[in-house]
């Protein structure tokens, strides 16, 4: 095993599923986002963990996800909520995974097909322009569907455009539209068990009764705005060489950083390559023994170099942790890069080691 490893915390992971069902899924169905790899977090072990907690659906991006976990015997029900052409939509028909229509030219596809039953969700689009059916769309769509049979319309959805702001004159307004469509398919379509539109921020911040399901992904893995959770990914990695610089000495490619005084620095194996975001270049810090050291130089593709002058004791070997639940947070490195928590997680790349703990 290599020096950095992504452990994720089974613990922690616990503690935020339970405290989803105790304070926000009270009479909810969940649909469990698994997709990107479970955001990095290992979409297997992830769905393992989410086997006998009756969830309704794991929750991935494309049938190729769906596929890698079928192909791991998981038995719970997927959905697959983006992408997917015509010619995987009859795959995951004959798999039965379920997948979400989201342009017209889908229903059109699937009315000419012939006795096969079409599980389906349907998405609309409220405001966030991107995938989903527009209200003018949900009149013809209502009437093919309720004149062939073979389409079992089994959920209906939209996303939030800015759930993470509290009071959104926007999302409310996205709420009203999609209230108005689930009314119009329920005149005519009497198979909808699953009516959803939260997302983490959307489960937060606009509790709806209206909605019988929500979409946790962010929550699950700790790094919603909620002060209770857990992250549930630590990276850590270890110091594999430890040098002594004099004043005007360089470091890393671009020579951006110039020693202003004797230093000790240490380089550790983790780069862009690994997830480590190149923006963190002089700019970010690592921790050793629960101390800050600060990124010297550029971050490179495999290796990062940390001002380590004040560690005491500090060898080849020793730990570094780059976020965890108690140091800094993968959301603290995100908020110093003016990014999302997401992409620090999702963008830890295959080569770093996943221990599940
Ligand atoms: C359609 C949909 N639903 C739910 C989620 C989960 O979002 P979050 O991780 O913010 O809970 C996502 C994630 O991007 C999504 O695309």
């Amino acid at each position: 095993m290599g020096a950095s490893i992504a452990y994720i915390k089974t613990k922690n992971l616990e503690k935020n599923y339970s405290l989803l069902l105790d304070k926000y899924a009270e009479n909810k169905k969940i649909i469990a986002i698994v997709k990107a790899n479970a955001y990095g977090h290992g979409a297997i072990e992830i769905s393992n963990f989410l086997k006998n907690k009756n969830i309704s659906y794991l929750g991935v991006a494309n049938l190729d996800e769906a596929l890698e976990l079928k192909k791991n015997r998981s038995n719970s029900k997927i959905l697959i909520m983006g992408s997917i052409t015509n010619e995987e939509i009859l795959k995951a028909i004959e798999l039965k995974i379920e997948f979400t229509i989201y342009d017209f030219s889908q229903i059109k596809f699937l009315d000419k097909i012939r006795n096969i039953k079409i599980n389906f969700h349907i998405k609309i689009d409220t405001g966030m322009n991107r995938l989903g059916l527009t209200k003018n769309e949900i009149a013809e769509a209502a009437n093919i569907f309720s004149n062939n049979k073979n389409f079992v319309m089994k959920g209906i959805y939209t996303h939030f455009a800015e759930a993470d702001r509290k009071k959104s004159a926007f999302t409310k307004k996205q709420i009203s539209i999609f209230k108005d469509c689930v009314r119009y398919f329920k005149k005519s379509i009497t198979t909808i068990e699953f009516i959803h539109a939260s997302n983490s921020s959307g489960i937060i911040n606009y509790e709806d009764d209206f909605f019988n399901t929500i979409r946790p992904g962010l929550f699950i893995y700790g790094l919603s705005n909620e002060k209770n959770l857990k992250p549930v990914m630590s990276l850590m990695t270890k110091v594999i060489k430890i040098r002594e610089l004099n004043r005007g000495d360089s470091v890393s490619y671009g020579r951006t950083f110039i020693a202003k005084r004797k230093m000790k620095i240490a380089v550790v194996p983790l780069g862009y390559a690994d997830g480590l975001p190149r923006s963190l270049s002089n700019k970010g810090y690592l921790f050793c023994k629960g101390s800050k050291c600060k990124i010297v130089g550029r971050v490179c593709m495999d290796l990062t170099m940390i001002d380590v002058t004040n560690i005491k004791n500090i060898r080849i070997g020793s730990n570094i942790t780059i976020f965890d639940d108690k140091n800094q947070t993968a959301t603290d490195i995100a908020k110093m890069i003016q990014t999302i928590p997401y992409d620090i997680v999702c963008g830890i790349s295959k080569r770093v080691t996943r221990l599940h703990i």
